[in-house]
């Protein structure tokens, strides 16, 4: 089984590392910068002895060694630098995505693509229009490290250890994004039971600004660790038809009343990609929220293509 990573960045890289590490599949590292890639190979290869990794890990710049990919990850692309939002990035993004979706069209026709690179949401609906790809084969991620940043907060807030804290953020990837207190949960019980409404409403508000409080403290480029974590939950289960339910930016043509528009929502996943999309039952306002940010992304997205 082979997986391919576009974008050798520390995503990228981070990412490698766990697919080949942990046994699940063969990596293919690209980046247009081939020294990158082929160096973080070169690395990333030396230490399998150590590491008990029996999976090949190669960098390379030519797309001809994308073929037969299971999973295509798309990192590719500018990250944040301090003060910027991911919507900052979307013109010099969107432009290297064009490039990129088009070679895995051609080279990698069958695969899955797994959106990384910000704008998330813009960019996974620019992915989907671009490959032809059948929707359920063109998913980002967003909402799965967005909930495992909640889900941080609310162990660190509340005190309670990580393993109790099931999290869910739905919703753009982005300041817009949409913490569902209502369906988290903290040792089986409902955030919004244990926690006050102004408390709910504190950790979501630093969920929210995580990404960007990151990067802010590193000075320069953004998160690496917990969005890889979150890609290669994703790639997992792909790779191992888990049929998981979790949140991405998928694509919605009906479901929470949204038209044609990819967009963070639960989905089980599995080895034909998005297998179902979960319609959860919404607070009024919340549906609104969904619904706004869906309009937007469709607007962005329409002077785009
Ligand atoms: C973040 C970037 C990766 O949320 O979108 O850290």
């Amino acid at each position: 089984m082979k997986v391919s990573i576009i974008g050798a960045g520390n995503v990228g890289g981070t990412l490698a590392q766990r697919i080949a590490e942990s046994g699940l599949a063969d990596v293919v590292l690209l980046d247009i910068a081939e020294g990158l890639a082929k160096g973080k190979g070169f690395d990333l290869s030396d230490a399998r002895s150590i590491a008990g990794c029996n999976r090949s890990i190669s960098g390379t710049s030519d797309y001809n060694d994308i073929r037969d990919s299971i999973v295509v990850v798309v990192t590719a692309g500018l990250a944040r630098m301090p003060g910027m939002t991911r919507a900052d990035l979307l013109k010099k993004n969107a432009a290297i995505i064009k490039t990129v979706i088009c070679s895995i069209a051609e080279k990698a026709p069958d695969s899955i693509i797994l959106m990384v690179t910000n704008p998330l949401d813009i960019l996974t609906n620019l992915a989907l229009h671009l490959s032809k790809f059948s929707p359920k084969k063109v998913i980002g991620m967003g909402g799965v490290l967005d909930s495992a940043r909640f889900a941080n907060l609310i162990s660190e807030n509340l005190q309670v250890p990580i393993s109790s804290v099931e999290a869910l953020v739905i919703g753009a990837h982005s300041q817009a994004m949409i913490p569902l207190p209502d369906f988290s949960k903290v040792q089986g019980k409902a955030l919004s039971q244990i926690a006050g409404e102004e408390k709910c409403e504190a950790i979501s508000l630093a969920t929210a600004r995580r990404g960007a409080e990151i990067v802010a403290c590193l000075g320069h480029g953004s998160a690496y660790y917990a969005p890889s974590a979150a890609a290669y939950k994703m790639v997992r289960a792909i790779l191992n038809d888990e049929k998981t339910v979790v949140p991405a930016c998928a694509y919605c043509n009906g479901e929470y009343g949204i038209e044609d528009t990819c967009i963070g929502v639960p989905i089980r996943l599995g080895a034909r990609g998005v297998e179902k999309i979960i319609e959860l039952p919404l607070s009024a306002e919340d549906k609104e929220k969904l619904l706004n940010s869906a309009k937007s992304i469709k607007e962005t997205v329409a002077n785009l293509i």
